[in-house]
């Protein structure tokens, strides 16, 4: 492989491949890569890019079509050395909750979606949410051209692919969890195109216009992930400025991600402890949300702990984003403040993973740095990808299957949600490890949770291409305690 990359860095010098760069709309203000976040109890925001600086990025929403009785506008349009694009970024306040909302980005080309609050913590209403990462571009610089199908682009079928699913089953959840590696822009030497630096750039438009029918109508919650970090991994000291440093999912996502949620809890500690974690929060690398009956927190496998994979000094030479220790601090704090009898779910999704079959790709590191605050505050669900397939683990502490099993451990149970596609291709299973119970790499999936009340939670890992279900299994946890605190 490495030879391959030296002749494209070697081509990429002198300049020869044009790249698949879309056209540039004629209307500027055309919004493209729309995007939606939960930002609050009662908030989401809008994200999406133009090909023009924005002096004040507005969208108009309301709770009918044809009546967008409110606005909400920024001054958030930026951009970095490399792109052709501005990220926008626009939050909405003073939603209802879980009510249907209409909103148009407004420009003189654009037109009306909708979406659904969040839910009010606390909510016991049963919801899904979909998990995929590792995801990668589709078409010409994407992996359908050389490892699956011929379709160029995902638009306007999107019935070929884990986007294409995500797109026909869109009541079927009621947001995404994405925590990291999203376009796969860094590997643009794979495709072919040799200019890496437009390369990388058209790679991430065209990805995020993929996306945009399933992220501008479903909260997308993102983390980063070793793909966000460089230009590319192998040579990452000729990436241009612009291209190192997480810097397009920095300028893409850091406006858009909550920090955490105020506590609703009685406890006078727990909310303190959630003011604390809303201060060391640090989106869109670190961060958590509440919604229905889960507390979610996103956390950063990639720098700003202990011996982190990409951090300063590594060869992706990245971060850090926080003060020495704030991530974990972060941790703690969130971790400690979720109040069981408003949130009894608790799960945390991060990139790297700690529990994989195979070998070579566990993150040890990242063991060190996260298991035991995991099981100390009784994380419920441990999310993580990075491995290219689908695996299930019953609940485990430090390699000990926890004796209850599915039924009230005290261990988290773990999954990798790591192949609903990309360039690089699935990743062979691997032999058995640890606890796992189930292990997939035959055709490209993705994974749902399913929040069914406050002592059964469903994880289903479907197949993208049929939306049959491959494995299908359910956590009990008697929830009993308001505050978990275990050793
Ligand atoms: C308006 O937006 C559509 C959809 O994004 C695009 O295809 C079209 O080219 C845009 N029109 C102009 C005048 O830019
Ligand atoms: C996509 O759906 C259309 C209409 O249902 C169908 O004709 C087409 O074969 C599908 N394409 C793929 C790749 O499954
Ligand atoms: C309040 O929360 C803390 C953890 O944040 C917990 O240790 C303590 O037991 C709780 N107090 C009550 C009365 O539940
Ligand atoms: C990466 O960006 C962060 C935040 O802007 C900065 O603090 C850090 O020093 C940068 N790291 C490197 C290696 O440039
Ligand atoms: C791994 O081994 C365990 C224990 O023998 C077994 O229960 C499990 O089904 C195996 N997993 C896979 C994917 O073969």
């Amino acid at each position: 492989m490495a030879s391959t990359v030296t002749v494209a860095l070697l081509a990429a010098a002198v300049g020869v491949t044009a790249v698949n760069y879309q056209p540039i709309p004629k209307d500027l203000s055309t919004p493209h890569q729309q995007r939606l976040a939960i930002k609050g109890p009662n908030s989401m925001s809008v994200g999406w890019n133009t090909y023009t600086k924005l002096d004040k990025p507005c969208v108009q929403y309301g709770t009918a079509a044809n009546s967008l009785t409110s606005q909400a506008c920024s001054t958030d349009s930026t951009t970095y050395p490399t792109s052709r694009t501005y990220s926008n970024a626009v939050t909405l306040t003073g939603l209802n909750p879980a009510t249907t909302y209409y909103y148009k980005i407004v420009s003189t080309n654009s037109t009306v979606g909708h979406f659904l609050s969040p839910r009010t913590s606390g909510d016991k209403t049963a919801f899904n949410m979909d998990i995929v990462i590792d995801l990668g571009v589709y078409g010409a610089d994407g992996f359908t051209t050389k490892k699956r199908d011929t379709i160029p682009t995902v638009q306007p079928e999107l019935n070929h692919s884990t986007i294409g699913r995500l797109a026909t089953t869109i009541n079927d959840y009621e947001f995404i969890i994405h925590p990291g590696d999203f376009a796969y822009a860094d590997d643009w030497y794979l495709s072919g195109n040799l200019d890496g630096k437009n390369a990388y750039e058209a790679i991430l438009e065209n990805f995020y216009d993929q996306l945009a029918p399933v992220a501008g109508r479903k909260a997308y919650m993102a983390s980063p992930g070793n793909h966000e970090a460089d230009c590319n991994e192998i040579f990452p000291g000729l990436c241009p400025q612009g291209q190192k440093n997480f810097t397009d999912f920095m300028t893409r996502f850091g406006d858009s991600n909550p920090t955490a949620f105020s506590s609703t809890s009685k406890n006078a500690t727990a909310v303190a402890n959630a003011k604390k974690a809303q201060a060391l929060a640090k989106p869109p690398f670190w961060y958590s949300f509440e919604y229905g009956m889960a507390h979610v927190v996103m956390i950063d496998t990639e720098t700003d702990f202990t011996s982190a994979p990409d951090g300063p000094g590594t060869s992706l030479n990245s971060g850090s984003f926080g003060a020495a220790g704030q991530q974990i601090a972060f941790l703690k704090a969130d971790l400690a403040s979720v109040d069981r009898t408003v949130t009894p779910w608790l799960i945390v999704a991060g990139h790297r993973p700690w529990y994989s079959t195979g070998s070579g790709n566990i993150c040890s590191t990242c063991q060190t740095a996260f298991e035991d605050l995991f099981y100390q505050y009784g994380v419920d669900v441990g999310v993580f990808g990075h491995v290219h397939n689908s695996q299930r683990f019953n609940p485990v502490y430090k390699n000990n299957a926890d004796p209850n099993g599915m039924q009230n451990p005290k261990a988290p149970m773990y999954i990798v949600a790591g192949g609903p596609g990309n360039i690089e291709g699935l990743s062979s299973v691997g032999s058995n490890y640890s606890t796992n119970v189930f292990a997939y790499a035959d055709d490209f999936s993705f994974a749902k949770i399913k929040f069914q009340d406050a002592n059964h939670l469903g994880v289903d890992f479907i197949r993208s291409s049929t939306g049959e279900v491959l494995d299908s299994s359910v956590l009990y946890k008697k929830h009993d305690a308001a505050f978990v605190v275990q050793s």
